[in-house]
């Protein structure tokens, strides 16, 4: 290790000279990690690359200092920085360490670790728990692929991390990074003109933070998506065939909300099957992708059926994908997936795979069903079939459209109709 490159790196990374940038205030992500250390567990940090997981970190950290925290007692490292390459398993990860706590002022306090794309260091765990059994530091990790939940870490942490997934923005966070602050009913009534105009832009772009304010929105997200393919997808998965890699997440992405065959997909895209299902799950390791798993007419979880996928912005779905017509119903169900996994976490969703009919989403809490949604961008009558069916087992059902609300009677039953929009505005 050489030892001033690493002092040049840690200088860069922390707040001990100067500050760094924390952007809008992400304040929901930033009390949750704060009250998961602060009971001595692993605060362990998971979203796509680009959801705002680096920033949410010095958010956290200009927290502590604002509460009175000396900043050299908070030591964050980045371990995509090519300077620290040298730091490869869990005796170098000591060793950096041990460079910290040289240049730490005091000593009778605990220090606040954050180690960030940590998933890089193998072993890291190791380090990670002789630090909290021995409650000798606050810890926080963070990662852009699920490697940072592998079965070693899973193991090592049991019991003792805490998960905390990261989105890129939801529509409420997006206005606020607008400027539009809304407090109360009123607010969203006489804003309406405007809340809308940013609903369009938010349904087009997505909510990725570094995207929401600018003007060249296409070519960022273009570049974003080939960041998110060659370093989390392609270099982290070792895929050497980087061409049908690309065509098959192409393909996801052009198809969200479609049921997908891995089979037909194999045949369509002439790659053989175990390919697609290896890289298929490169692509949801890389947090870019979601599959769906459908309830049978009797409501059990068909595992082994056809799934749906959805991207984890409906920007990227926008602007990457390929589409016949523009298909805003498409993007619509896509953005309304991502709200229902922030809200309720993506192993609880569903969709309803009926005799006649399909339901978009339905929500699964332990071994009951809480609440279903048919997602369409105009109210119709094809949308009730697979409503009907669910009727009968009296889950409530709401419909969300692009711009209708009110009320349905579907055999003699009343549902909820809600503008998108207002339903997302609505926690
Ligand atoms: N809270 C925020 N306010 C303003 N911009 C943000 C915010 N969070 C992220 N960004 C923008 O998005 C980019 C990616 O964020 P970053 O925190 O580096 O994501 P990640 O660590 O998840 O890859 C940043 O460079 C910044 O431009
Ligand atoms: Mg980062």
């Amino acid at each position: 290790m050489n030892r001033e490159l690493i002092l040049k790196a840690l200088i860069d990374w922390n707040f001990w000279y100067k500050n760094q940038f924390t952007g809008y205030p992400r304040d929901d992500y930033v009390k949750k990690v704060l009250s998961v250390i602060s009971s001595w567990y692993v605060a362990s940090i998971l979203g796509v690359k680009r959801a705002g997981k680096s920033t949410i970190l010095n958010q956290v950290a200009k927290k502590l200092i604002e509460s009175g925290i000396d900043p050299f007692d908070i030591f964050i490292i980045n371990f995509e920085d090519g300077r620290l390459t040298s730091v490869q398993n869990v005796e170098d990860l000591f060793k950096l360490y041990e460079i910290y706590l040289e240049i730490r002022r005091r000593k009778d306090t605990k220090p606040y670790v954050f180690l960030d794309e940590i998933q890089r260091v193998n072993g890291w765990e190791g380090f990670v728990r002789s630090l909290i059994d021995r409650k000798e530091a606050f810890v926080i990790v963070s990662g852009s692929t699920s490697d940072l939940i592998n079965e070693n870490v899973r193991k090592k942490l049991a019991g003792r991390h805490v998960i905390i997934n990261v989105y890129p923005l939801s529509f409420k966070e997006f206005l606020d990074f607008k400027g539009l602050s809304l407090r109360n009913e009123t607010d969203l009534i006489a804003k309406e003109p405007e809340i809308k105009a940013y609903f369009n832009e938010y349904l087009s772009y997505g909510g990725f933070p570094g995207i929401v304010n600018s003007n060249v929105k296409e070519q960022l997200l273009l570049s974003l998506y080939e960041d998110i393919l060659t370093k989390d997808v392609i270099a982290s998965c070792k895929i050497k065939e980087v061409d049908k890699l690309r065509i098959l997440s192409l393909y996801y992405i052009s198809n969200t909300g479609n049921r997908v065959k891995l089979r037909n997909i194999s045949r369509q895209l002439q790659i053989p099957l175990r390919t697609v299902q290896r890289f298929t799950q490169c692509l949801i390791r890389a947090k870019l992708l979601y599959f769906v798993n459908p309830l049978s007419p009797n409501l059990s979880i068909m595992s082994r059926a056809e799934r749906k996928v959805y991207v984890v912005d409906q920007g990227l779905a926008n602007v990457i994908g390929y589409r016949l017509n523009s298909n805003f119903g498409s993007l619509l169900e896509n953005l309304v997936f991502i709200e229902l996994v922030r809200r309720y976490g993506e192993e609880n969703i569903f969709y309803y795979r009926g005799k006649k009919g399909e339901v978009d989403f339905v929500i699964k809490e332990r071994n009951s069903v809480r609440e279903a949604y048919q997602v369409t961008y105009y109210l119709n009558e094809r949308e009730y079939k697979g409503v009907k069916e669910l009727l009968k087992w009296d889950i409530p059902t709401i419909f969300l459209t692009f711009d209708e609300e009110g009320e349905v009677k579907i055999n003699g039953k009343s549902l909820k109709i809600m503008k998108v929009w207002k339903w997302l505005l609505s926690v």
